[in-house]
């Protein structure tokens, strides 16, 4: 299957398995499950959330680990600090090929290569990061990057901050 048309069916699958549940950390981890089951050559998929959904004594700008697929990761990740911190601080979604090559990539699964992190959203913060790893060099395209994009909006509504 093409690769859009292929994004377009993960995403509905997606909402249809979330529709209905209002557990956030039950619908992460399916998310986090149904996204390593349809993605190919991927190793990692999870999600590292901020204090303003974890609470506890995470930070509103420090990211904890959250519902995850792959191998054991770090716990908590430092603002700005690697590709995942990277990506909250600038609200951005980061599309990295060669992870060896972004300085302070913090490598969880030494045999992840390429990465795609995407920002999540809630009562108009960023709160959180989708992360996606893969053992293979420029893994994702800008398909990949926009059907994630798309993932983390129907994620996303199953977040709220207190
Ligand atoms: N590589 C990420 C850390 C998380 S793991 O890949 C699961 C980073 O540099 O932020």
């Amino acid at each position: 299957m093409e690769a859009a048309k292929n994004w377009a069916v993960v995403e509905r699958q997606l909402a249809s398995l979330l529709e209905g549940t209002d557990v956030w950390v039950s619908a992460l981890a399916n998310a986090s499950a149904l996204l390593m089951e349809s993605l190919e050559d991927v190793n990692w998929v999870g999600f590292y959330l901020t204090g303003r959904v974890l609470g506890q004594s995470v930070g509103v700008d420090e990211l904890a680990l959250g519902p995850f697929q792959g191998k054991v990761a770090c716990e908590r990740i430092a603002p700005g600090r690697g590709v995942c911190g990277c990506a909250l601080e600038r609200d951005e979604t980061l599309r990295v090929s060669n992870v060896h090559e972004f300085a302070g990539h913090i490598a969880c699964d030494s045999e992840s290569r390429s990465e795609v992190v995407v920002p999540l959203h809630a009562g108009g913060h960023v709160v959180g990061v989708l992360d996606v790893d893969s053992p293979s060099f420029a893994r994702f395209d800008a398909v990949d990057q926009a059907g994630l994009e798309a993932c983390a909006r129907v994620i996303e509504r199953l977040l709220s901050i207190s």
